[in-house]
Protein backbone atom coordinates (compact mmCIF):
# COMPACT_ATOMS: atom_id res chain seq x y z
CA UNK A 1 0.00 0.00 0.00
CA UNK A 2 1.00 3.52 -0.92
CA UNK A 3 -0.10 6.56 0.97
CA UNK A 4 1.38 9.92 -0.62
CA UNK A 5 -2.27 11.98 -0.23
CA UNK A 6 -3.64 11.61 2.98
CA UNK A 7 -6.71 13.64 3.65
CA UNK A 8 -7.54 14.46 7.16
CA UNK A 9 -11.12 15.17 8.27
CA UNK A 10 -11.64 17.92 11.23
CA UNK A 11 -8.92 20.45 12.18
CA UNK A 12 -9.14 20.96 15.99
CA UNK A 13 -6.15 20.77 18.41
CA UNK A 14 -5.56 17.04 17.60
CA UNK A 15 -6.56 17.13 13.47
CA UNK A 16 -4.63 20.12 12.98
CA UNK A 17 -1.88 18.40 14.50
CA UNK A 18 -2.35 15.06 12.72
CA UNK A 19 -2.02 17.01 9.41
CA UNK A 20 1.27 18.80 10.49
CA UNK A 21 2.70 15.29 10.92
CA UNK A 22 1.97 14.00 7.36
CA UNK A 23 2.74 17.08 5.81
CA UNK A 24 6.21 17.34 7.83
CA UNK A 25 6.95 13.43 6.31
CA UNK A 26 7.03 14.97 3.14
CA UNK A 27 3.03 13.69 2.37
CA UNK A 28 0.04 15.31 0.86
CA UNK A 29 -2.39 16.46 2.90
CA UNK A 30 -6.31 17.42 1.80
CA UNK A 31 -7.69 19.07 5.13
CA UNK A 32 -11.45 18.96 5.34
CA UNK A 33 -13.38 21.37 8.02
CA UNK A 34 -17.27 21.80 7.78
CA UNK A 35 -17.71 25.61 6.91
CA UNK A 36 -15.32 28.35 6.52
CA UNK A 37 -14.75 29.57 10.06
CA UNK A 38 -13.47 26.07 11.48
CA UNK A 39 -11.00 25.47 8.41
CA UNK A 40 -9.73 29.17 9.26
CA UNK A 41 -9.26 27.83 12.66
CA UNK A 42 -7.50 24.69 11.98
CA UNK A 43 -5.11 26.86 9.56
CA UNK A 44 -4.68 28.69 12.42
CA UNK A 45 -3.77 25.65 14.95
CA UNK A 46 -1.25 24.60 11.46
CA UNK A 47 0.63 28.06 11.71
CA UNK A 48 1.30 28.35 15.02
CA UNK A 49 2.46 24.83 15.99
CA UNK A 50 4.81 25.76 12.65
CA UNK A 51 5.47 29.30 13.37
CA UNK A 52 6.69 27.83 17.12
CA UNK A 53 8.89 25.74 15.53
CA UNK A 54 10.33 28.34 13.30
CA UNK A 55 11.02 30.35 16.26
CA UNK A 56 12.75 27.64 18.12
CA UNK A 57 15.17 27.06 14.97
CA UNK A 58 13.40 23.44 14.42
CA UNK A 59 12.61 24.28 11.25
CA UNK A 60 13.90 26.76 8.85
CA UNK A 61 11.18 29.46 6.96
CA UNK A 62 11.36 27.43 3.52
CA UNK A 63 10.71 24.24 5.15
CA UNK A 64 7.99 25.52 6.80
CA UNK A 65 6.65 27.04 3.52
CA UNK A 66 6.76 23.85 2.45
CA UNK A 67 5.27 21.87 4.86
CA UNK A 68 2.29 24.54 4.72
CA UNK A 69 2.32 24.12 0.70
CA UNK A 70 1.57 20.44 1.29
CA UNK A 71 -1.90 21.04 2.61
CA UNK A 72 -4.64 22.10 1.21
CA UNK A 73 -7.77 23.08 2.84
CA UNK A 74 -11.78 22.63 1.74
CA UNK A 75 -14.72 22.35 2.95
CA UNK A 76 -15.76 19.87 0.66
CA UNK A 77 -15.22 16.39 1.41
CA UNK A 78 -15.78 15.61 -2.26
CA UNK A 79 -12.18 16.72 -2.53
CA UNK A 80 -10.84 12.96 -0.59
CA UNK A 81 -11.71 11.56 -4.31
CA UNK A 82 -8.10 10.75 -4.89
CA UNK A 83 -6.98 10.23 -0.66
CA UNK A 84 -5.19 7.08 -0.29
CA UNK A 85 -5.76 7.29 3.59
CA UNK A 86 -8.40 9.46 5.23
CA UNK A 87 -8.19 10.01 9.06
CA UNK A 88 -11.29 11.19 10.97
CA UNK A 89 -10.38 13.49 13.93
CA UNK A 90 -14.01 15.13 14.87
CA UNK A 91 -16.17 15.00 17.69
CA UNK A 92 -16.31 11.33 19.69
CA UNK A 93 -20.41 11.55 18.72
CA UNK A 94 -20.96 7.99 17.10
CA UNK A 95 -23.83 9.29 14.70
CA UNK A 96 -21.30 12.04 13.28
CA UNK A 97 -18.93 9.35 12.37
CA UNK A 98 -21.62 7.17 11.14
CA UNK A 99 -22.52 9.55 8.60
CA UNK A 100 -18.78 10.94 7.60
CA UNK A 101 -17.90 7.41 7.10
CA UNK A 102 -20.79 6.36 5.08
CA UNK A 103 -19.75 9.65 3.23
CA UNK A 104 -16.22 8.39 2.74
CA UNK A 105 -16.84 5.14 1.67
CA UNK A 106 -19.27 6.54 -1.44
CA UNK A 107 -16.25 9.26 -1.79
CA UNK A 108 -13.29 7.33 -1.92
CA UNK A 109 -11.39 5.00 -4.18
CA UNK A 110 -12.39 1.44 -3.36
CA UNK A 111 -8.30 1.14 -2.31
CA UNK A 112 -8.35 3.93 0.38
CA UNK A 113 -7.78 3.25 4.13
CA UNK A 114 -10.16 4.95 6.33
CA UNK A 115 -9.14 5.47 9.68
CA UNK A 116 -10.19 7.09 12.93
CA UNK A 117 -8.64 8.81 15.59
CA UNK A 118 -11.24 7.73 17.97
CA UNK A 119 -10.29 7.63 21.56
CA UNK A 120 -13.51 6.17 22.77
CA UNK A 121 -15.74 4.56 20.35
CA UNK A 122 -15.82 1.38 19.02
CA UNK A 123 -14.00 1.09 15.45
CA UNK A 124 -15.22 -2.28 14.85
CA UNK A 125 -18.81 -0.43 14.69
CA UNK A 126 -17.41 2.18 12.28
CA UNK A 127 -16.15 -0.45 9.82
CA UNK A 128 -19.42 -1.47 9.98
CA UNK A 129 -21.17 0.79 9.04
CA UNK A 130 -18.96 1.14 5.54
CA UNK A 131 -18.86 -0.79 2.48
CA UNK A 132 -15.11 -1.96 3.41
CA UNK A 133 -15.40 -2.89 6.71
CA UNK A 134 -11.59 -4.96 6.19
CA UNK A 135 -9.76 -1.72 5.28
CA UNK A 136 -11.30 0.65 8.40
CA UNK A 137 -8.92 0.97 11.50
CA UNK A 138 -8.10 3.41 14.09
CA UNK A 139 -5.18 5.45 14.33
CA UNK A 140 -4.81 6.78 17.45
CA UNK A 141 -2.21 9.99 17.98
CA UNK A 142 -1.59 11.30 21.49
CA UNK A 143 -1.84 15.43 21.97
CA UNK A 144 0.60 17.05 21.23
CA UNK A 145 0.30 15.05 17.71
CA UNK A 146 3.42 16.85 16.61
CA UNK A 147 5.07 16.30 20.00
CA UNK A 148 4.61 12.47 21.29
CA UNK A 149 5.77 9.65 19.33
CA UNK A 150 3.49 7.30 19.38
CA UNK A 151 0.51 5.61 17.51
CA UNK A 152 -1.74 3.22 18.33
CA UNK A 153 -2.94 1.07 15.60
CA UNK A 154 -6.25 -0.36 15.87
CA UNK A 155 -7.46 -3.45 13.74
CA UNK A 156 -10.49 -5.25 14.39
CA UNK A 157 -11.61 -9.13 13.87
CA UNK A 158 -12.97 -7.91 10.33
CA UNK A 159 -9.56 -5.60 8.96
CA UNK A 160 -8.12 -7.29 6.25
CA UNK A 161 -4.38 -8.82 7.02
CA UNK A 162 -1.85 -6.68 5.53
CA UNK A 163 -3.90 -3.49 6.70
CA UNK A 164 -2.33 -2.60 9.76
CA UNK A 165 1.24 -3.82 8.58
CA UNK A 166 0.41 -1.00 6.36
CA UNK A 167 -0.63 1.47 8.87
CA UNK A 168 1.62 0.79 11.30
CA UNK A 169 4.73 1.15 8.79
CA UNK A 170 3.29 4.67 7.93
CA UNK A 171 3.73 5.54 11.21
CA UNK A 172 7.23 4.61 11.08
CA UNK A 173 7.47 6.95 8.07
CA UNK A 174 5.91 9.90 10.63
CA UNK A 175 8.81 9.01 12.42
CA UNK A 176 6.41 7.32 15.20
CA UNK A 177 6.12 3.90 16.99
CA UNK A 178 3.31 2.10 15.85
CA UNK A 179 1.47 -0.52 18.86
CA UNK A 180 -0.48 -2.76 17.17
CA UNK A 181 -3.65 -3.58 19.60
CA UNK A 182 -7.30 -4.92 19.07
CA UNK A 183 -10.46 -3.34 19.09
CA UNK A 184 -11.04 -2.54 23.08
CA UNK A 185 -12.40 0.05 25.19
CA UNK A 186 -9.45 2.64 26.06
CA UNK A 187 -6.82 0.47 23.96
CA UNK A 188 -4.08 0.39 25.50
CA UNK A 189 -2.89 4.27 27.05
CA UNK A 190 -6.50 5.55 27.44
CA UNK A 191 -7.56 1.74 29.55
CA UNK A 192 -3.87 2.61 31.66
CA UNK A 193 -3.85 6.59 31.77
CA UNK A 194 -7.22 7.67 31.92
CA UNK A 195 -8.73 5.21 35.49
CA UNK A 196 -5.46 6.81 37.28
CA UNK A 197 -6.59 10.32 36.40
CA UNK A 198 -9.77 9.55 37.84
CA UNK A 199 -8.31 8.13 40.66
CA UNK A 200 -6.35 11.39 41.40
CA UNK A 201 -9.85 13.52 40.70
CA UNK A 202 -11.67 11.51 43.03
CA UNK A 203 -8.79 11.87 45.93
CA UNK A 204 -9.05 15.45 45.35
CA UNK A 205 -12.97 15.17 46.18
CA UNK A 206 -12.28 12.65 48.92
CA UNK A 207 -10.05 15.67 50.67
CA UNK A 208 -6.82 13.21 50.76
CA UNK A 209 -4.31 16.48 49.03
CA UNK A 210 -5.15 19.47 46.78
CA UNK A 211 -4.75 19.90 43.58
CA UNK A 212 -1.16 21.61 43.31
CA UNK A 213 0.19 19.02 45.86
CA UNK A 214 -1.04 16.07 43.95
CA UNK A 215 0.25 17.34 40.81
CA UNK A 216 3.39 18.02 42.36
CA UNK A 217 3.66 14.27 43.86
CA UNK A 218 3.65 12.65 40.53
CA UNK A 219 5.30 14.87 38.38
CA UNK A 220 8.45 16.27 41.07
CA UNK A 221 8.13 12.57 43.13
CA UNK A 222 7.36 9.99 40.35
CA UNK A 223 8.76 11.96 37.56
CA UNK A 224 5.93 12.18 35.12
CA UNK A 225 6.10 15.35 33.16
CA UNK A 226 2.80 16.22 33.95
CA UNK A 227 0.38 16.23 36.95
CA UNK A 228 -2.76 14.86 36.88
CA UNK A 229 -4.99 17.68 36.72
CA UNK A 230 -2.73 19.43 34.45
CA UNK A 231 -3.20 16.49 31.82
CA UNK A 232 -6.84 16.52 32.54
CA UNK A 233 -6.91 20.54 31.93
CA UNK A 234 -4.49 19.47 28.54
CA UNK A 235 -7.01 16.56 26.86
CA UNK A 236 -10.25 17.93 28.01
CA UNK A 237 -12.43 16.65 30.65
CA UNK A 238 -15.19 15.89 28.59
CA UNK A 239 -13.30 13.68 26.41
CA UNK A 240 -11.83 12.06 29.80
CA UNK A 241 -14.80 11.67 30.98
CA UNK A 242 -16.94 10.15 27.98
CA UNK A 243 -13.52 7.61 28.03
CA UNK A 244 -14.35 6.89 31.80
CA UNK A 245 -17.84 6.32 30.61
CA UNK A 246 -17.06 3.83 27.75
CA UNK A 247 -14.50 1.69 29.93
CA UNK A 248 -16.96 1.78 32.68
CA UNK A 249 -19.52 0.53 30.23
CA UNK A 250 -16.98 -2.30 29.31
CA UNK A 251 -16.03 -3.46 32.19
CA UNK A 252 -18.33 -2.68 35.30
CA UNK A 253 -15.45 -2.76 37.13
CA UNK A 254 -15.63 0.08 40.26
CA UNK A 255 -12.07 1.37 38.69
CA UNK A 256 -13.41 2.96 35.62
CA UNK A 257 -16.37 4.84 37.81
CA UNK A 258 -16.52 8.05 36.65
CA UNK A 259 -15.90 10.35 39.52
CA UNK A 260 -18.82 12.70 40.24
CA UNK A 261 -16.10 15.65 40.81
CA UNK A 262 -15.56 15.33 36.98
CA UNK A 263 -18.88 15.14 35.97
CA UNK A 264 -20.07 18.18 37.55
CA UNK A 265 -16.85 19.88 36.12
CA UNK A 266 -18.23 18.77 32.49
CA UNK A 267 -21.34 20.39 33.54
CA UNK A 268 -20.42 23.20 34.56
CA UNK A 269 -18.62 23.42 31.30
CA UNK A 270 -15.70 23.42 32.73
CA UNK A 271 -13.60 21.45 29.94
CA UNK A 272 -9.93 22.42 30.54
CA UNK A 273 -7.52 24.34 28.43
CA UNK A 274 -10.28 24.39 25.06
CA UNK A 275 -12.38 26.13 27.77
CA UNK A 276 -10.41 28.32 29.62
CA UNK A 277 -10.81 26.30 32.96
CA UNK A 278 -10.53 23.42 34.44
CA UNK A 279 -8.84 21.96 37.06
CA UNK A 280 -7.01 24.95 36.92
CA UNK A 281 -7.85 28.93 35.72
CA UNK A 282 -9.77 29.53 38.25
CA UNK A 283 -9.64 33.15 39.79
CA UNK A 284 -6.70 33.29 42.25
CA UNK A 285 -7.97 32.31 45.83
CA UNK A 286 -7.53 35.62 48.14
CA UNK A 287 -6.25 33.67 51.19
CA UNK A 288 -3.21 34.44 53.33
CA UNK A 289 -0.98 31.53 53.30
CA UNK A 290 -0.81 29.89 57.23
CA UNK A 291 2.17 30.92 58.48
CA UNK A 292 3.79 28.39 60.61
CA UNK A 293 6.47 29.54 63.35
CA UNK A 294 10.03 29.02 63.06
CA UNK A 295 10.69 25.06 64.36
CA UNK A 296 12.99 22.62 65.85
CA UNK A 297 12.33 19.11 64.99
CA UNK A 298 13.65 15.76 65.71
CA UNK A 299 13.55 12.58 62.93
CA UNK A 300 12.76 9.14 63.71
CA UNK A 301 13.44 6.29 61.02
CA UNK A 302 15.63 8.30 58.81
CA UNK A 303 19.47 9.04 59.68
CA UNK A 304 19.57 10.43 56.37
CA UNK A 305 16.10 12.66 56.88
CA UNK A 306 17.76 13.81 60.21
CA UNK A 307 20.91 14.62 58.40
CA UNK A 308 19.70 16.94 55.90
CA UNK A 309 17.76 18.75 58.15
CA UNK A 310 20.68 19.09 60.80
CA UNK A 311 22.22 20.03 57.42
CA UNK A 312 19.53 22.69 56.62
CA UNK A 313 20.63 23.98 60.38
CA UNK A 314 17.15 22.76 62.07
CA UNK A 315 17.61 21.66 65.81
CA UNK A 316 16.97 18.79 67.83
CA UNK A 317 16.34 19.94 71.35
CA UNK A 318 14.89 17.83 74.25
CA UNK A 319 10.84 18.92 73.62
CA UNK A 320 10.88 20.01 69.46
CA UNK A 321 8.24 21.63 67.64
CA UNK A 322 7.65 18.63 65.68
CA UNK A 323 8.73 15.15 65.66
CA UNK A 324 8.97 13.68 61.73
CA UNK A 325 8.28 10.37 61.66
CA UNK A 326 10.07 8.24 58.83
CA UNK A 327 7.94 4.43 57.95
CA UNK A 328 5.20 2.80 60.92
CA UNK A 329 2.86 5.69 62.14
CA UNK A 330 3.23 6.93 65.85
CA UNK A 331 0.43 9.38 67.66
CA UNK A 332 1.42 12.40 68.94
CA UNK A 333 0.55 16.08 69.03
CA UNK A 334 3.26 16.89 67.46
CA UNK A 335 4.18 13.89 65.46
CA UNK A 336 3.89 13.80 61.44
CA UNK A 337 4.41 11.33 59.67
CA UNK A 338 6.73 11.70 56.27
CA UNK A 339 7.93 9.67 53.37
CA UNK A 340 10.09 10.95 50.76
CA UNK A 341 10.16 9.97 47.09
CA UNK A 342 12.62 11.45 45.52
CA UNK A 343 12.53 15.20 46.41
CA UNK A 344 8.80 15.15 47.88
CA UNK A 345 8.16 14.52 50.89
CA UNK A 346 4.53 13.67 51.74
CA UNK A 347 3.11 14.82 55.41
CA UNK A 348 0.27 13.41 57.03
CA UNK A 349 -0.47 13.75 61.07
CA UNK A 350 -2.83 11.42 62.75
CA UNK A 351 -6.05 12.37 64.37
CA UNK A 352 -3.85 13.77 67.46
CA UNK A 353 -1.71 15.96 65.51
CA UNK A 354 -2.26 19.58 65.84
CA UNK A 355 -2.49 21.59 62.64
CA UNK A 356 0.79 23.80 63.75
CA UNK A 357 2.78 20.23 63.71
CA UNK A 358 1.84 19.88 60.04
CA UNK A 359 2.75 23.71 58.93
CA UNK A 360 6.17 23.40 61.10
CA UNK A 361 6.79 20.10 58.84
CA UNK A 362 5.63 21.74 55.60
CA UNK A 363 8.11 24.54 55.98
CA UNK A 364 11.22 23.52 57.40
CA UNK A 365 10.77 20.90 54.55
CA UNK A 366 10.49 22.93 52.30
CA UNK A 367 13.99 24.80 53.11
CA UNK A 368 15.52 21.89 53.44
CA UNK A 369 15.11 21.64 49.93
CA UNK A 370 11.93 19.43 49.32
CA UNK A 371 8.26 19.50 47.68
CA UNK A 372 6.21 19.08 50.61
CA UNK A 373 3.05 17.53 50.03
CA UNK A 374 0.38 17.24 52.76
CA UNK A 375 -1.68 14.40 52.69
CA UNK A 376 -4.66 12.26 54.78
CA UNK A 377 -2.42 9.51 53.42
CA UNK A 378 0.03 8.80 50.44
CA UNK A 379 -1.09 9.93 47.02
CA UNK A 380 1.82 8.56 45.13
CA UNK A 381 1.47 5.09 47.34
CA UNK A 382 -2.39 5.38 46.01
CA UNK A 383 -1.95 6.56 42.52
CA UNK A 384 0.78 4.56 40.98
CA UNK A 385 0.51 1.31 42.57
CA UNK A 386 -3.18 1.16 41.47
CA UNK A 387 -1.96 1.98 38.10
CA UNK A 388 0.74 0.10 37.76
CA UNK A 389 -1.57 -2.80 39.23
CA UNK A 390 -3.75 -2.23 36.26
CA UNK A 391 -0.68 -2.47 33.91
CA UNK A 392 -0.06 -5.96 35.20
CA UNK A 393 -4.00 -7.13 34.36
CA UNK A 394 -3.44 -5.59 30.90
CA UNK A 395 -0.76 -7.76 30.69
CA UNK A 396 -1.75 -11.01 32.28
CA UNK A 397 -5.11 -10.70 30.36
CA UNK A 398 -3.31 -10.89 26.99
CA UNK A 399 -4.28 -7.52 25.05
CA UNK A 400 -0.92 -6.27 25.41
CA UNK A 401 3.23 -7.35 25.68
CA UNK A 402 5.21 -5.89 28.51
CA UNK A 403 6.95 -4.25 25.65
CA UNK A 404 4.22 -2.77 24.40
CA UNK A 405 2.60 -1.95 27.19
CA UNK A 406 5.87 0.24 28.29
CA UNK A 407 6.45 2.04 24.76
CA UNK A 408 2.97 3.03 24.79
CA UNK A 409 3.17 4.66 27.93
CA UNK A 410 6.94 6.17 27.25
CA UNK A 411 6.34 8.10 24.20
CA UNK A 412 2.44 7.97 24.52
CA UNK A 413 2.91 10.06 27.64
CA UNK A 414 6.34 11.07 27.95
CA UNK A 415 6.73 8.79 30.77
CA UNK A 416 10.21 8.51 32.15
CA UNK A 417 9.67 4.92 32.21
CA UNK A 418 6.98 2.61 31.46
CA UNK A 419 5.00 0.62 33.76
CA UNK A 420 6.98 -2.47 33.93
CA UNK A 421 10.41 -0.62 34.09
CA UNK A 422 9.03 1.00 36.76
CA UNK A 423 8.12 -1.88 38.71
CA UNK A 424 11.39 -3.04 38.27
CA UNK A 425 12.89 -0.46 39.65
CA UNK A 426 10.82 0.17 42.56
CA UNK A 427 11.14 -3.37 43.56
CA UNK A 428 8.21 -5.72 42.56
CA UNK A 429 8.15 -6.43 46.29
CA UNK A 430 7.76 -3.13 47.48
CA UNK A 431 4.85 -2.73 44.92
CA UNK A 432 3.06 -5.62 45.98
CA UNK A 433 3.58 -4.96 49.45
CA UNK A 434 2.45 -1.29 49.17
CA UNK A 435 -1.00 -2.97 47.04
CA UNK A 436 -1.72 -5.19 49.79
CA UNK A 437 -1.33 -2.52 52.41
CA UNK A 438 -3.94 -0.44 50.50
CA UNK A 439 -6.23 -3.52 49.65
CA UNK A 440 -6.20 -3.88 53.44
CA UNK A 441 -6.96 -0.18 54.39
CA UNK A 442 -9.33 0.28 51.47
CA UNK A 443 -10.88 -3.85 50.43
CA UNK A 444 -11.49 -2.03 46.79
CA UNK A 445 -10.34 -4.56 44.32
CA UNK A 446 -7.99 -1.52 42.37
CA UNK A 447 -5.71 -2.50 45.10
CA UNK A 448 -5.42 -6.53 45.32
CA UNK A 449 -2.32 -7.43 43.90
CA UNK A 450 -2.24 -8.75 40.13
CA UNK A 451 -1.80 -12.75 40.44
CA UNK A 452 0.87 -12.03 38.05
CA UNK A 453 2.60 -9.98 40.34
CA UNK A 454 2.34 -11.66 43.92
CA UNK A 455 3.46 -15.17 42.18
CA UNK A 456 6.63 -13.20 41.32
CA UNK A 457 6.93 -12.31 44.38
CA UNK A 458 6.67 -14.98 46.04
CA UNK A 459 8.89 -17.13 43.53
CA UNK A 460 11.34 -14.30 44.91
CA UNK A 461 11.34 -12.92 41.60
CA UNK A 462 12.49 -9.33 40.37
CA UNK A 463 11.86 -8.56 37.20
CA UNK A 464 8.55 -9.27 34.39
CA UNK A 465 9.24 -12.35 31.80
CA UNK A 466 9.99 -11.09 28.57
CA UNK A 467 9.89 -12.86 25.43
N1 LIG B 1 2.10 21.54 19.51
C1 LIG B 1 3.30 21.42 18.96
N2 LIG B 1 4.45 21.37 19.69
C2 LIG B 1 4.33 21.47 21.03
C3 LIG B 1 3.10 21.61 21.68
C4 LIG B 1 1.94 21.66 20.85
N3 LIG B 1 0.73 21.77 21.38
N4 LIG B 1 3.32 21.66 23.02
C5 LIG B 1 4.63 21.55 23.21
N5 LIG B 1 5.23 21.43 22.00
C6 LIG B 1 6.65 21.24 21.77
C7 LIG B 1 7.42 22.46 22.17
O1 LIG B 1 7.48 23.40 21.12
C8 LIG B 1 8.77 21.88 22.49
O2 LIG B 1 9.47 21.65 21.28
P1 LIG B 1 11.01 21.98 21.11
O3 LIG B 1 11.73 20.87 21.84
O4 LIG B 1 11.18 21.92 19.63
O5 LIG B 1 11.27 23.29 21.71
C9 LIG B 1 8.46 20.49 23.07
O6 LIG B 1 7.14 20.19 22.61
C10 LIG B 1 8.48 20.49 24.57
O7 LIG B 1 7.57 21.50 25.01
P2 LIG B 1 7.82 22.48 26.22
O8 LIG B 1 9.28 22.63 26.49
O9 LIG B 1 6.98 23.68 26.04
O10 LIG B 1 7.09 21.76 27.40
P3 LIG B 1 7.44 20.45 28.16
O11 LIG B 1 8.87 20.07 28.13
O12 LIG B 1 6.78 20.67 29.46
O13 LIG B 1 6.66 19.32 27.35
C11 LIG B 1 4.76 18.06 26.79
C12 LIG B 1 5.32 19.45 27.02
C13 LIG B 1 5.44 17.43 25.59
C14 LIG B 1 3.28 18.23 26.52
C15 LIG B 1 5.05 17.18 28.08
O14 LIG B 1 4.58 17.85 29.21
C16 LIG B 1 4.40 15.82 28.01
O15 LIG B 1 4.94 14.88 27.45
N6 LIG B 1 3.21 15.70 28.64
C17 LIG B 1 2.39 14.47 28.61
C18 LIG B 1 1.35 14.61 27.54
C19 LIG B 1 0.49 13.38 27.42
O16 LIG B 1 0.41 12.53 28.30
N7 LIG B 1 -0.21 13.28 26.29
C20 LIG B 1 -1.12 12.16 26.03
C21 LIG B 1 -2.49 12.46 26.54
S1 LIG B 1 -3.62 11.15 26.22
C22 LIG B 1 -4.12 11.43 24.65
O17 LIG B 1 -3.76 12.37 24.00
C23 LIG B 1 -5.07 10.42 24.09
C24 LIG B 1 -6.41 10.99 23.89
O18 LIG B 1 -7.21 10.01 23.25
C25 LIG B 1 -7.09 11.39 25.17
Amino acid sequence: MVFETVGVVGLGTMGAGIAEVFARAGIRVVGVEADQEALDRGLGHLEASTGRALEKGRLSAGEREEILSRVTLTTSRDDLRDADLVVEAIPEVMEYKVALFTDLDRICKPSAVLATNTSSLQVTALAAATGRPGRVVGMHFFNPAPVMGLVEVVGTVVTEPGVVTSVSDLAVRLGKTPVAVGDRAGFVVNRLLLPYLNHAVTLLDHGVAARDDIDNAMRLGVGLPMGPFSLLDLIGLDTSYEIMGVLFEESRSERHVPSPLLRSYVAAGWLGRKSGRGFYGEPAAESTPEKAAASTVRVEGSQELAATLAAAGFKDPAEPDVVLRVGEAALGERVVQVRVTGKVAELSGSVLTSRQAVLCARDLLRVAGYTPVPCRRSVIDALLYAHLNDAVHMYSSGYASIADIDAAMRLGCGYPQGPFELMESIGLAKVRDGLRALYAEHLSPSFAPAPLLDQLVTAGLDAFPRA
